[in-house]
């Protein structure tokens, strides 16, 4: 019979590998935590209209990367590519503002986008991200920014990776914006890749993030957003970079980074890592002010980031080799059939005394599980054969010295 195997762009995470994504997650919600965010789980799968008004129909992402079904009641459903949506529709939904006129939240997942796989990019990807609701003020935009700093710090990938920061403006200057933009390409048009011309007119801003190199040359000299910005765009953005500067977290202005999103006005930003090869954003994020309200709530503004969790694992690999296994502190061993429910009950007694106990359930000889307690690496082995189950004893033998010594059932936990 052929075998079954995963689909394509998906990935098993084996025992091997999440003692590291399992870390990966403890730094996510202790720091989160630190920083006073609090989770929040949302389902799978939304209705389609949620992610094509707010990531907007004309991106990669809901064109052609979707996994869209129609269900049984002709309503067209879809398994959620991003996060930032579900969670503006939750907030809405429960009036979260209503709790808090700031809320700090934070979320991890799987994601689904059938995009061509490669190095770091899969159809079903795992993001860990935050959201703050609230705040127009630059300082949020800066905690966002620290947040994502301080978890990359902890994981030690700090050092290599670069901030890009960006300011797209306000909505209105936007519009002014896309005018000159066009103006500026359409008269080579012409010269610039099918994906590009259709993005002429569907998404303008989206050319300037091109990696052709024949497109950046047509592009030298393209208008800057930043040369329409608004008073007020003008003050948030120069506070954000005062404000990372007396944060001492490094970034580099990219005036062409726009993010593949719609959703996005003001801060615009990117960490990249250098290791992660054509892939190499680790994470993304930026502002949102009109997203709450284009998804029917009250115009409420707000900003977030998210990051690909394979993508860390990826980077982390370049600096620290597997992890490996937790140990047992003890490998139990019982030897007969009518012994084991004394085996039983000793076991949960250890383990609610806090001890990490594998009790052997393939009824091998006595060499064969010492030889498994050693490779498992316990401290100690506990035999429970024959003699000792009509004296109500047990074995405690220390695998590392070897040496073994038997004790009454009843003062076991004190023993060891
Ligand atoms: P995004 O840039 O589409 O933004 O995704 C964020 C991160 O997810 C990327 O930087 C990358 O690390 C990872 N990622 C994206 N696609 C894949 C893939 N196919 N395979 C592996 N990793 C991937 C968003 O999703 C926005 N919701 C971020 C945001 C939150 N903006 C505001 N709040």
């Amino acid at each position: 019979m052929s075998q079954i195997r995963s689909i394509k762009g998906t990935h098993d995470i084996l025992p091997g590998d999440s003692n590291r994504w399992q870390r990966l997650e403890q730094v996510v919600h202790q720091v989160c935590r630190q920083f006073g965010y609090r989770e929040i789980r949302t389902p799978m799968f939304e209705k389609t209209r949620l992610f094509a008004r707010s990531v907007g129909e004309e991106t990669d992402i809901v064109s052609k990367e979707m996994y869209s079904w129609e269900d049984r009641d002709g309503s067209s459903l879809t398994l959620r590519p991003e996060l930032t949506a579900s969670v503006v529709r939750s907030y809405i939904q429960h009036n979260l503002r209503g709790q808090a006129p700031a809320q700090r939240l934070y979320y991890l997942g799987p994601l689904f986008r059938r995009e061509r796989p490669q190095k770091g990019r899969q159809r079903q990807f795992h993001q860990f991200g935050v959201e703050a609701f609230g705040s127009e003020n630059p300082e949020q935009d800066t905690e966002i920014i620290a947040l994502a700093w301080h978890i990359l710090s902890e994981c030690g990938l700090s050092v290599n990776a670069t901030l890009h920061l960006n300011s797209i403006g306000s909505s209105d200057c936007r519009s002014a914006y896309k005018e000159a933009l066009k103006d500026f390409i359409r008269p080579n048009l012409k010269q610039f890749s099918e994906t590009s011309q259709r993005r002429f007119e569907t998404n303008t801003l989206r050319i300037l993030d091109t990696k052709a190199e024949h497109e950046k040359k047509l592009l030298e000299g393209v208008p800057l957003v930043s040369d329409y910005f608004t008073d007020d765009d003008k003050i948030h953005f120069d506070s954000v970079q005062h404000f990372l500067n007396a944060m001492d977290i490094p970034f580099a202005l990219n005036p062409k980074l726009v993010r593949g999103l719609d959703y996005y006005s003001r801060t615009v930003f990117e960490f990249t890592s250098p290791v992660l090869g054509a892939q190499d954003a680790l994470l993304g994020g930026g502002r949102y002010d009109e997203l709450v309200e284009t998804l029917g709530g009250k115009p409420t503004p707000a900003i977030g980031f998210a990051a690909g969790m394979e993508r860390f694992l990826i980077a982390l690999e370049s600096i620290e080799k597997t992890e490996s296994d937790p140990k047992p502190d003890i490998y139990f061993i019982c030897l007969e059939e009518d012994g084991l429910p004394a085996a039983l009950s000793l076991c949960q007694q250890l383990r609610r005394a806090g001890k990490n106990l594998v009790m052997d359930s393939l009824r091998r000889s006595l060499k064969a599980q010492l030889r498994e307690a050693n490779k498992s690496g316990a401290g100690h082995a506990l035999i429970l054969g024959r003699e000792e189950i009509e004296s109500n004893s047990i074995v405690i033998k220390d695998l590392e010295k070897g040496h073994q010594v038997t004790v009454l059932q009843s003062s076991l936990i004190e023993k060891l």
